[in-house]
């Protein structure tokens, strides 16, 4: 018979391991991800050419009857049981550790394409009973579901859309990716990014700040030194107090 847990108050040492990251065009989303550790990107925008690290190129190729000839579900399902089944038997160097999907609202729209092509319609609503978002939901689910049982770090990227209230004036920003969409993706992050610029040309900078948190995260529990680096560097990741009470405990140790 199954043993039940004792009760008790758990002290986990939490640290984020699934990231969903939206800004501009050209604010550093990509760059950023790219120093994670080991990096493999999904990408989707075709320029994978420029990117700095290993990639995949996901998409939905027809033949000359219209008919699917590679499909990006199939794809993304090799993909991970690559992940799972091939990665970690290869030696610690060559593991990859984190996995890039640039962009995830792209993504959306090709398992929404590859399951309007399969069925031979134009939209998923042609589907009867609702068949196709039925469908669609639990495929996107199972992709952000297996990617997060896999032992690597996540990162979803997202544009960004403003809108501007025509009686205040005021633009918010967000990310590209729908709502109903980002509730299924955030639900499974632990940590949401915004990246932007300031300034253009030679006086151009870069920021990050956090968006959202899970928990409150302290320097100390963060294991990878490379991700920590990244951590600090976006605004209100951690308090002033956190990263200098690690810091000088840092410089303690190295003496
Ligand atoms: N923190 C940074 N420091 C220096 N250059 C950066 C930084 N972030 C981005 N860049 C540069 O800005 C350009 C756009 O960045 P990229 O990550 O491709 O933008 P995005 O993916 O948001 O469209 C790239 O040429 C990149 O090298
Ligand atoms: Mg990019």
């Amino acid at each position: 018979m199954l043993t039940l847990p004792k009760v008790e108050k758990l002290k986990p040492k939490s640290q984020p391991h699934n990231f969903f990251i939206w800004g501009e065009t050209m604010s550093g989303k990509s760059y950023f991800a790219s120093y994670f550790p080991n990096p493999l990107v999904l990408n989707t925008d075709g320029n994978s050419e420029q990117g700095q690290a290993p990639s995949f190129q996901i998409r939905n190729i027809r033949d000359k009857n219209g008919k699917l000839q590679q499909s990006a579900i199939k794809q993304l399902d090799d993909i991970i049981t690559a992940l799972q089944v091939e990665n970690p038997k290869r030696p610690a160097d060559q593991r990859f550790q984190t996995i890039v999907v640039d962009v995830i609202d792209d993504i959306c729209v090709m398992i929404e394409q590859a399951i309007c092509i399969d069925a031979g319609v134009q939209a998923l609503s042609d589907i009867p009973y609702g068949k196709g978002w039925t469908v669609f939901n639990s495929t996107l689910q199972q992709f952000v579901m297996d990617l997060k049982s896999l032992p690597m770090n996540v990162i979803y990227i997202s544009r960004e859309i403003s809108t501007t209230d025509e009686n205040t004036g005021i633009t918010t920003y967000k990310q590209s990716l729908k709502d109903k969409y980002y509730n299924v993706i955030n639900g499974n992050c632990d940590l949401v990014i915004r990246t932007s610029k300031v300034g253009a040309g030679q006086n151009i900078t870069y920021m990050r700040e956090v968006k959202a948190a899970r928990t409150k995260y302290i320097p100390e529990n963060i294991t990878n030194k490379r991700v920590l680096d990244l951590l600090i560097s976006c605004q209100g990741m951690f308090s002033d107090e956190a990263i200098k009470r690690y810091q000088s405990a840092k410089k303690k140790e190295s003496k």
